[in-house]
């Protein structure tokens, strides 16, 4: 029979605005399950990954498609856009394709998506998201208003066509009447598609079905997350938030898992913050304090290039994220960023029209208006860069890591110190039996 106890599902998300190191640690824990699950997000997802001292960015393949043996699973809860999907499928060993799945239920990116994606951003002007641009709202909108294109849709020619032609057709009726802008060829989109099909076939498969039966055979899943719980589409600091939802409940509405198959939540935070794209973010440092963590920190977006914007870490931010998300640990990357400095600081509560609050203000259009109350901390001289031990940390380092415990009501089962799977301190492993 099998031992449904040791079945353990783990869900590690990203507690802050995405870009928390979410790859490296999913590629790590890799090695120790027997699957990874995508749930949400699209190609927007940018995780760095670090493989025989290549650097690795996946923007669609689970983080576990390096780790031989690991299935990877794509829910139905990501946007999918297929030429993305078959790029990164090219740059990969064929034999990975034998180890991922990918749900029916996924709805497809089409062209017109990011042409809208774009549109809209540049209409917007200085009231801009500072999206990704890669079509994720504009496909959402579709799932939600019931009018988009699944993948599975592509195994069944004609309905696929008036399908995607009526998605299509109010695309194009946006863009040109709207937005003044390009309109895309629904025919051209649908011959291309549907010439992808073929490739996507064998990879199709009832996502929900295949977990159920790893549960069963008392096999370790991880669902890896993408963004962050500040960029979730309802707890997030709406409206400069992404279009899904980046919360551990997430993982079950994208995957099709049993809410008793999730044993644990881990959040994936920086020992500071960053953000990347338009939106309030409190601790911002727009100073040299700021370009000190970008430089050091190499804080650049894996998607778009763009350079993240960086702060001290957000107590508040993280314990919003964590009760929201139903986050029950940390992992804590990039503390080796903090080497070096003098002395750093935690905000530990905000003060709002003339008053200290310690949450979130309770409607997110006055979050902007927030301003950071902050601890001081003794910084270090020495480097924890690679360390592997807790011990060999510097005594200040593992004062503020102890202090961003108790902030955050959350013990740090991992904290990594350098983008390669080797750098990190592991006090608990997740999956250890
Ligand atoms: P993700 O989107 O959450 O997977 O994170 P990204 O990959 O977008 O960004 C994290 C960046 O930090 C990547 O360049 C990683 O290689 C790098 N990184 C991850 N962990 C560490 C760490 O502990 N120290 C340092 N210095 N870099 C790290
Ligand atoms: P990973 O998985 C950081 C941000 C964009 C923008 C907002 C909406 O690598 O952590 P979208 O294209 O999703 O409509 O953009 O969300 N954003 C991310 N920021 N990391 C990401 O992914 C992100 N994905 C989207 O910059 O502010
Ligand atoms: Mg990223």
């Amino acid at each position: 029979m099998p031992n449904r106890s040791e079945a353990r599902g783990i869900v590690l998300i990203g507690a802050q605005w995405g870009d928390e190191g979410k790859g490296k640690v999913v590629d790590l824990l890799a090695g120790r399950c027997d699957a990874v699950v995508r749930f949400q997000g699209g190609h927007n997802a940018g995780h760095t990954l670090i493989h025989e001292g290549r650097t690795v960015v996946l923007h669609l393949l689970p983080s576990g498609i390096l780790s031989p043996g690991v299935e990877c699973l794509i829910g139905n809860g990501v946007a999918l856009y297929l030429p993305q999907l078959f790029e990164e499928l090219r740059s990969a060993p064929a034999s990975h394709r034998q180890r991922l799945f990918v749900s029916p239920g996924c709805p497809l990116i089409l062209p017109s998506h990011i042409a809208l994606d774009q549109a809209r951003e540049k209409h917007a002007g200085r009231r801009r998201i500072g999206t990704t641009g890669r079509g994720i709202g504009p496909a959402y909108e579709d799932r939600a208003a019931r009018r988009a294109v699944r993948a599975g849709e592509l195994f069944a020619p004609e309905a696929f066509r008036e399908r995607l032609r009526l998605a299509m057709d109010l695309h194009n009726f946006m863009l040109k009447q709207y937005y003044g802008a390009e309109t895309e060829d629904p025919e051209r989109v649908a011959d291309e598609w549907l010439g992808m099909a073929e490739e996507l076939r064998p990879m199709m498969d009832d996502i929900a079905a295949r977990l159920r039966r790893l549960r069963n055979e008392g096999k370790s899943v991880l669902f890896e997350g993408a963004q962050g719980v500040m960029l979730d589409i309802d707890h997030g600091t709406y409206p400069y938030v992404t279009s899904s939802s980046t919360v551990a409940a997430g993982a079950l509405a994208g995957s099709g898992a049993r809410l008793e198959h999730v044993a644990e939540v881990i959040g994936v935070v920086k020992a500071y913050t960053t953000r990347v794209g338009e939106g309030p973010f409190p601790t911002e440092l727009k100073d040299a304090a700021g370009e000190r963590l970008a430089r050091e920190g190499a804080e650049r977006g894996a998607t778009t290039g763009r350079p993240r914007r960086c702060g001290w870490f957000d107590a508040v931010a993280v314990r919003h994220a964590a009760q929201r998300a139903s986050i029950n640990s940390l992992c804590i990357t990039k503390l080796d960023v903090l080497d070096g400095l003098d002395s750093l600081r935690i905000c530990v509560g905000y003060r709002l029209d003339g008053r200290g609050i310690d949450t979130l203000p309770s409607s997110m259009s006055r979050y902007g208006d927030c301003q950071p109350r902050y601890e001081e901390c003794e910084g270090w001289r020495e480097s924890t860069r690679g360390a592997t031990r807790w011990e060999d940390l510097p005594p200040p380092a593992r004062a503020y890591i102890k202090r961003l415990e108790e902030l955050t009501e959350l013990k740090a089962c991992i904290i990594s110190t350098g983008p390669a799977r080797g750098q990190t301190i592991i006090r608990r492993h997740p999956f250890a039996r």
